[in-house]
């Protein structure tokens, strides 16, 4: 089976054969890969890409992608801009063959992100599709962040997936009984922006937020955060099944 994507055929045979692992990792992806491909066509308004579009324009650029997955972010990034150094990310080894078969000119690493970040060299972008990322889950990224921010040649622009959107209003108290003052939609943002800059020194500069998660671009120093709310059907995916929301909330955060 083929799914269409910009300028791309990407088969996904192989991948929906996959038996291992059996929780997790699979069902999450079928579960994306299930949303994608319903919305196919309205790639280009994925807010991930479209954060990227407003810095990246038309110069070549260099872009290091954690979480690989299926590649249909990948592929939209190859459509879109002109990459020079494209180097993908992935823990699954079916999904880096997957990669490798359907990006051959794409460096595709097999790995842990946790212990590959930093070890690649300049990107100009860094671009984490995290499975799972929320405002509690800083520490669990930190060795990525760490690597790759605290350095000299840190890239310019980070874009990231926060998952923590779709329950936001649900864990306001939540947050709060932890001392985040976050009261609106927009606080999580700000303060997550400040949490940022404080550890790594990047900043929020631009949010977009959809129904389930929000997307976030970082940049070098403190900066006043922009949010662009996209609620309803805005493109960006939105995975309505109860094993995705599960598998991307923590206890007690939901
Ligand atoms: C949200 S999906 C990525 C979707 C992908 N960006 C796309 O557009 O198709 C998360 C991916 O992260 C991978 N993954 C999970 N933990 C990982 C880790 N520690 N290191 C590298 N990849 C990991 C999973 O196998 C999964 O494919």
């Amino acid at each position: 089976m083929y799914i269409k994507v910009g300028g791309f055929n990407i088969e996904i045979e192989d991948y929906l054969d996959l038996q291992e692992p059996k929780k997790g990792i699979d069902a999450h992806n079928a579960q994306i890969l299930k949303s994608r491909h319903q919305r196919d066509s309205k790639i280009n308004t994925w807010g991930n890409i479209t954060l990227c579009e407003k810095v990246l324009g038309e110069s070549k650029c260099s872009v290091v992608e954690y979480f690989g997955g299926l590649g249909i972010t990948t592929a939209a990034l190859r459509d879109k801009f002109d990459i020079e150094m494209h180097t993908v990310v992935e823990i699954h080894p079916p999904l880096c063959r997957h990669l490798r078969d359907n990006f051959p000119d794409i460096n595709v690493i097999e790995g842990d992100a946790r212990k590959v970040a930093g070890k690649l060299g300049y990107h100009s972008l860094m671009l984490c599709d995290f499975p799972a990322f929320t405002i509690l889950r800083l520490d669990d990224v930190d060795d990525i962040f760490s690597a790759e921010l605290l350095r000299d040649d840190s890239p310019d622009y980070v874009v990231f997936t926060d998952s923590a959107w779709r329950w936001l209003s649900l864990n306001l108290k939540n947050y709060q009984n932890r001392g985040l003052p976050i009261y609106t939609k927009p606080d999580y943002i700000k303060v997550l922006s400040n949490m940022l800059y404080d550890r790594y020194g990047y900043s929020i500069k631009y949010a977009h937020t959809g129904i389930v998660c929000a997307y976030c671009l970082m940049v070098r120093g403190k900066v006043e955060v922009q949010i662009n709310n996209i609620a309803g059907d805005d493109g960006s995916y939105n995975v309505h099944g109860k094993e995705y929301v599960s598998f991307c909330m923590e206890d007690g955060e939901k």
